[in-house]
């Protein structure tokens, strides 16, 4: 049975602009988050606190953050180790989430360390995180497969996924950072991850959209029953530390599917679309969302 209603976790703002090559004002940031939140969406995801040499796009974390953070919407901030903690702490962030990886090539790349290392360095910060009362978020990259390493054994997912899980993380996301997944190998991970006691309702799922399979690989998860999706509203996105990392799922191509299978989402498509065709006009070129496009050009 599908599910009666999704949790869409809109990633555009962070997922989405964190590879623009050219600043994009911090106000117009805060007016794009502004908008989504206006079209319905209710989990947004706003910046990252990281490194700002590392993804110099969201440099302007401080600046932005206290600019959204009374809209009515849930606003979860990436963060990599302790500084980013106290950093999103100080700022009022509720809702926090560290990025592990399954692979090695890709936690070197992102962190700069070893999966192992990159856990010993979450384990606290998810605790602090949680004393302080905020929600966990875990992601975990490269579920699918790997630039650098090709195909990743389930089992080794399993295992930073689980380990995410044990140090008290609210939620995981299984990250197809490339977007190579096809639905049967989503269905095998889900499947997996039940077995090995993650519960369907505390998992979330990440699609790129790179080789098209990322509405199809949502199908099946939503089959699966899992009912938290994320998203990037106009298909914005990719990853500046994972070579041939395209756009995520678009938001309205999320959407448009949920509702023609009577999911509700609380989301205004004709908002949303006119959101992303409006981010379009301040990056200069249109969105690859085929239904932005659609009802764009009505
Ligand atoms: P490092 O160079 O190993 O850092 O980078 P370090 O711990 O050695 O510290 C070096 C300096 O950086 C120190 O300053 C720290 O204070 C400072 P110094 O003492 O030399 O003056 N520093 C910081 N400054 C500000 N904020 C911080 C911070 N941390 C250290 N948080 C580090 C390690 C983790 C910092 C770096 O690798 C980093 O920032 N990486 C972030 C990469 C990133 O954001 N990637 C994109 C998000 S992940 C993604 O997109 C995938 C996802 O969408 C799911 C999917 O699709 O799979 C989530
Ligand atoms: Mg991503």
């Amino acid at each position: 049975d599908l599910p009666a209603r999704v949790r869409i976790h809109e990633v555009g703002a962070r997922d989405g602009l964190q590879n623009e090559k050219t600043a994009v004002p911090t106000e117009v940031k805060a007016e794009f988050i502004r908008r989504l939140a206006d079209a319905g969406l209710t989990t947004i995801e706003a910046t990252s606190f990281v490194h700002p040499k590392w993804v110099p796009q969201l440099a302007d974390a401080e600046q932005l953050f206290p600019l959204v953070a009374g809209l009515d919407a849930d606003l979860p901030v990436l963060v990599p180790n302790q500084r980013g903690l106290e950093r999103a702490l100080a700022l009022g962030a509720r809702r926090i989430a560290v990025f592990a990886s399954a692979t090695e090539s890709f936690a070197k790349a992102n962190l700069n360390r070893t999966v192992d290392e990159s856990l010993a360095v979450f384990e606290p910060v998810v605790r602090k995180a949680k004393d302080a009362g905020a929600h966990v978020r875990g992601y975990v990259s490269m579920c699918f497969g790997d630039p650098w390493e090709g195909a990743v054994p389930l089992h080794q997912v399993a295992r930073v996924c689980t380990a995410l899980r044990d140090m008290g993380c609210d939620e995981l996301s299984l990250g197809d950072t490339i977007g190579v997944a096809t639905p049967g190998h989503v269905l095998e991970l889900l499947s997996l991850l039940n077995e090995e006691g993650v519960p369907t309702n505390t998992i979330g799922v990440h699609f790129h959209d790179t080789y098209g399979q990322a509405l199809a690989n949502t199908y099946a998860a939503l089959e699966h029953g899992v009912t938290t999706i994320d998203a990037s509203a106009g298909g914005l996105g990719g990853c500046p530390y994972a070579k041939s990392a395209t756009g995520n799922l678009a938001t309205e191509d999320l959407v448009w599917m949920l509702h023609g299978l009577g999911i509700e989402t609380g989301v205004d498509l004709g908002r949303l679309t006119a959101t992303s065709v409006w981010m379009a006009e301040q990056l200069g070129r249109p969105s690859p969302s085929r239904t932005v496009r659609a009802l764009s050009h009505k």
